[in-house]
């Protein structure tokens, strides 16, 4: 594994990251390592995942596939979008050669101000909207649901969204379904609490859901390039939501780890990397990977066309750091996403 082959460091060359990304333990590619709840999403525009997810199945306790969209039609009447993208013999194949529970994430997507307040208006929609999650899942026998509804409303509808939430929770525990709800860091940027989280927020939300898919990633901006997850960054974020570190709240927490990277150019553009452009990178300039000790993210900075670069992509001693975080603060992980990191990463978890 990358521990034994010493791949787990902080001097790395690119050279090194070209001939061994591709080579997992295959000895050890049934063992689960990391002993929290681990959580996988794939989406279909980067379809490596879905070979990732047969291929590590039992290092991960939830694998959520990013299908579906919940939009609303008319009165009482909801559409779950992107069913043309389920895949139920690959969700199969996954689910038996692993432990894993599939729980495809459903967002909230394109709502308008005005949808959103008649969702919240009254219990026959909220109910209604509950009904065509509670369809899909039973029909296509999914363990449950990954939702995305809290960061889109900015902070607006919080104590609506909790009680949604406590209705949906009712009807997918009756079913003995799985329901993980995404939240956004509750801090941002220079230590600052943005509110739209809060900690009473937290434990209103928590008592509803099996887990929480907590967004600590995209913590620099076009403006200030900088690091994608800051170590310390992650620790505060945690410490923040459940300062108690014995409390089995804990658990439920799982700290996003990015398998992208992104790239800021001197002209102030912006973009996110995956494992594939980032090989095609390294290969093409050499350049040197520097260790920034502070935030525990290598970076590369490179020039092409007269421009010049700044890029943070994962590594494996910042992923091990992350896991090792993860162990000590007693949460588990969850990752953005299986299809675009690197394979000899899945080592790791
Ligand atoms: C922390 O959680 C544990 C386990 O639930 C509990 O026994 C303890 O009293 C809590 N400590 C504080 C300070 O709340
Ligand atoms: C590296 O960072 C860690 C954690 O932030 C800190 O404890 C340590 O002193 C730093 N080491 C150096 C050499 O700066």
């Amino acid at each position: 594994n990358v521990y034994q082959r010493g791949l787990v460091a902080k001097n790395v060359k690119a050279s090194d990251i070209l001939k061994d990304h591709s080579s997992y333990c295959d000895v050890e590619k049934e063992v689960k390592k990391f002993d929290g709840i681990t959580l996988a999403y794939v989406t279909p525009w980067n379809n490596h995942g879905y070979d990732i997810a047969k291929i590590f199945s039992h290092k991960f306790t939830y694998v959520s596939p990013v299908w579906l969209q919940i939009v609303r039609k008319t009165t009482n009447n909801y559409e779950i979008k992107g069913k043309h993208d389920i895949n139920s013999v690959w969700a199969a194949e996954v689910a038996r050669s692993g432990s894993v529970a599939i729980v495809p994430r459903i967002i909230f997507d394109g709502w308008t101000s005005a949808d959103m307040q008649t969702f919240f208006s009254t219990e026959s929609e909220m109910g209604a909207c509950i009904e065509s999650i509670i369809d899909i899942t039973v029909r296509k026998n999914f363990d449950g649901v990954v939702i995305e509804l809290w960061s889109q409303n900015m902070g607006r509808y919080k104590d609506e969204t909790i009680h949604f939430m406590g209705h949906l929770h009712q009807a997918m525990r009756e079913l003995n379904k799985k329901i993980i709800l995404v939240l956004p860091p509750p801090i941002t940027r220079g230590n600052i609490k943005s509110g739209v989280l809060t900690q009473l927020d937290f434990s209103r939300l928590i008592k509803f859901v099996d887990a929480i898919s907590l967004m600590t990633y995209d913590y620099s901006e076009p403006s200030r390039p900088g690091p994608n997850s800051p170590i310390n960054w992650v620790e505060a974020c945690v410490d923040f939501l459940e300062p108690n570190i014995s409390s089995p709240i804990r658990k439920k927490i799982l700290i996003g780890l990015n398998f992208y990277g992104y790239q800021f150019s001197n002209h102030a553009t912006f973009h996110a990397v995956m494992g594939k452009q980032y090989l095609e990178i390294l290969s093409a300039h050499k350049p040197k990977i520097h260790w920034e000790n502070s935030t525990a993210e290598h970076y590369i900075k490179y020039r092409a066309k007269s421009n010049d670069y700044l890029l943070y992509y994962p590594t494996l001693l910042s992923i091990d750091m992350r896991i090792r975080l993860a162990k000590k603060l007693g949460v588990g992980i969850s990752i953005w996403e299986i299809g675009q990191g690197l394979d000899y990463f899945y080592d790791l978890l």
